[in-house]
């Protein structure tokens, strides 16, 4: 996927121009709200829950004596990993960045202790070994009150979000002390599917980075990495069926590559945070990396009456291509978890396929005439049945869509070219698909000032369309593309912008109020760095704890 340029108008590069030079002194490029400086740790949930009543009754909480357990008649108990791990980390939150003060620091007279939140899964069957899912109940009710709090969730995915949550009213008063309200909140997503979209094939990201942006989409609620693992630039996947994919389409077969072993630690690390992995393969275009461990995979370009020596997207007219996508698929369908796989499907560049004389025969004897987007057609629809087989569902850019293109019922259409986007979403629904939303979220897309909020606005109902249409939009997707990305800056671009996606994508539709979102968004950012995430500032201010760096 490239960033196309052609959408970026030019009125908008001047704002850039002028904001760059003259920021400090042009009002116009000012930004819309001036800081609030916060009390320090005032309580600031991010995203924010459906509904929440906090009370002016607190409670202290002491590193000592606190302990999160299981509730009794919970149908998890302590053999559920899932759930004891995100108890330990739910505690560092809480306690893990305390000053070296001893316990008794965090005693007010005349003030209750909560020492205990209790942890209440409700279904029979937790889902605790289980994948989360487009249909996984995230649901959960928390209550905070007298020397006890109690989280209610019917499934582990509703109790990690919870979980959460409840680090999140923790605050430190006055005096250092770790308190608490009372509270009460009843909270599920608006949408099921909340993604980040994040490019290891431009750039090749390390582990640590993926996992570190893992454990951040759990402090967002963030719910499907979508992992646009290969691309044109390179293929770090190693195959087991192909291993010469990775062997000669990686930067480096050693060091740049996702061994299976890394791949099932991602997929287990997210798991863990009630996280989906769907990984994208992206073909037919997008695809040179493949053609250098898979011969003939890729169209031979002509120049003139003669092979050229380049290469376009797959070839779509021999049977070996499919022989080599039926097992290329199959494998992926085993090695990820997740139901459902992206398939890619976006700009297919005709040059190629155009200038190579088997293809215009090819093309001449189905009747296609000079219609490039039919032989497109032709190969995601052979594409399309291959990985039907795997018994996988599939999504796919809103290329393959827009050509007309047979899709299954079930198929998730991402709609991503901005502009028309919204026209799109009708368009889409209207046709019966369910639909996924990232045009206006492609936040490797850089601009001087607090783009955030421009995210933040985004409605993503906004078309028209009838109710039955609007229940097909799933959610939506924030894309980190990673042509100007690598570890070195991707945690600090990405965050906190994406935590306004998060907001979008959780919260009630008429969560809309930008001052009170700004200062909540700063003090959750203020979070994420006490938690060792290098998030950038929105705006000038501080944070109690500053980032000290790694
Ligand atoms: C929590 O309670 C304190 C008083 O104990 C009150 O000052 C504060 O405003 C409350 N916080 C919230 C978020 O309501
Ligand atoms: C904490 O308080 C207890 C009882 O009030 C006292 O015995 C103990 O020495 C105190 N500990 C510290 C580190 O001050
Ligand atoms: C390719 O497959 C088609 C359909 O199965 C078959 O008719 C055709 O002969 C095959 N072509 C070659 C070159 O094997
Ligand atoms: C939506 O469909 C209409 C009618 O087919 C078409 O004219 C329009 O171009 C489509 N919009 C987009 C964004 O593709
Ligand atoms: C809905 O359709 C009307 C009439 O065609 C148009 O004026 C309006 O801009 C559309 N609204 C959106 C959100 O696309």
């Amino acid at each position: 996927m490239v960033t196309r340029v052609l959408w970026r108008k030019p009125t908008l590069v001047l704002v850039l121009v002028v904001g760059f030079c003259y920021g400090r002194q042009d009002k116009s490029v000012r930004d819309e709200f001036e800081p609030v400086l916060q009390p320090p740790n005032r309580v600031s949930l991010w995203p924010l829950p459906q509904k929440v009543q906090i009370s002016d009754v607190s409670f202290t909480l002491s590193s000592s004596s606190f302990r999160i357990v299981d509730g009794t008649g919970s149908s998890s108990g302590p053999d559920c990993a899932l759930l004891q791990d995100a108890y330990r980390r739910c505690y560092e939150y809480m306690f893990g960045f305390a000053k070296k003060s001893g316990p008794n620091h965090s005693r007010r007279t005349g003030t209750a202790e909560l020492t205990e939140l209790q942890v209440l899964i409700t279904s029979p069957d937790s889902e605790c070994d289980g994948f989360p899912g487009l249909s996984s109940d995230e649901s959960y009710e928390l209550s905070v009150n007298e020397q006890s709090a109690v989280l209610t969730a019917r499934k582990v995915w509703g109790a990690l979000h919870g979980l959460e949550t409840f680090s999140q009213l923790v605050y430190e008063d006055e005096n250092g002390a770790k308190s608490i309200n009372a509270t009460k909140i009843s909270d599920f997503p608006r949408f099921a599917h909340r993604g980040i979209l994040l490019d290891s094939a431009r750039h090749f990201l390390p582990i640590k980075v993926i996992l570190a942006n893992l454990e951040t989409m759990a402090m967002n609620k963030f719910n499907v990495f979508h992992w646009h693992i290969v691309d044109d630039q390179s293929f770090p996947y190693m195959s087991q069926t192909f291993p010469d994919l990775s062997k000669k389409g990686s930067y480096n077969p050693y060091t740049h590559v996702y061994t299976p072993t890394d791949v099932k630690r991602v997929v287990e690390f997210a798991r863990l945070r009630g996280i989906r992995v769907i990984p994208e393969f992206d073909t037919p275009g997008h695809t040179q990396s493949w053609g250098k461990g898979q011969t003939d995979l890729l169209t031979p370009c002509y120049s003139g009456s003669k092979p050229s020596g380049t290469f376009g997207p797959v070839n779509p007219i021999l049977n070996t291509t499919y022989d080599f996508m039926r097992r290329f698929f199959k494998e992926i369908s085993t090695v990820f978890p997740d139901a459902y796989i992206h398939l890619g499907g976006d700009e297919v560049d005709f040059t190629c396929w155009k200038s190579n004389p088997d293809i215009q025969q090819f093309m001449v004897e189905h009747g296609f005439g000079k219609d490039y987007t039919k032989l497109e057609s032709f190969y995601i629809q052979k594409l399309l049945d291959i990985v039907s087989t795997t018994s996988k569902g599939y999504m796919i850019w809103q290329e393959v869509f827009d050509n007309g293109v047979k899709l299954k019922p079930d198929t998730v259409v991402h709609v991503w070219i901005n502009g028309a986007s919204n026209e799109e979403m009708g368009n889409v629904t209207a046709a019966g698909y369910t639909t996924i939303l990232s045009a206006p979220w492609y936040l490797d897309l850089i601009s001087y000032g607090q783009d955030w909020q421009r995210y933040y606005k985004v409605e993503p109902l906004n078309f028209n369309g009838t109710e039955a249409q609007k229940k097909l939009v799933i959610g939506g997707e924030a894309c980190l593309w990673g042509e100007y990305v690598d570890g070195t800056n991707l945690t600090p671009r990405l965050w906190p912008r994406a935590s306004a996606v998060a907001e979008r994508l959780w919260s009630a539709k008429d969560v809309t109020d930008m001052s009170d979102a700004f200062n909540r968004l700063s003090a959750h950012r203020c979070r994420m760095v006490q938690r060792g995430i290098p998030a950038q500032p929105l705006l000038y201010s501080y944070c109690p704890h500053e980032y000290k760096g790694i």
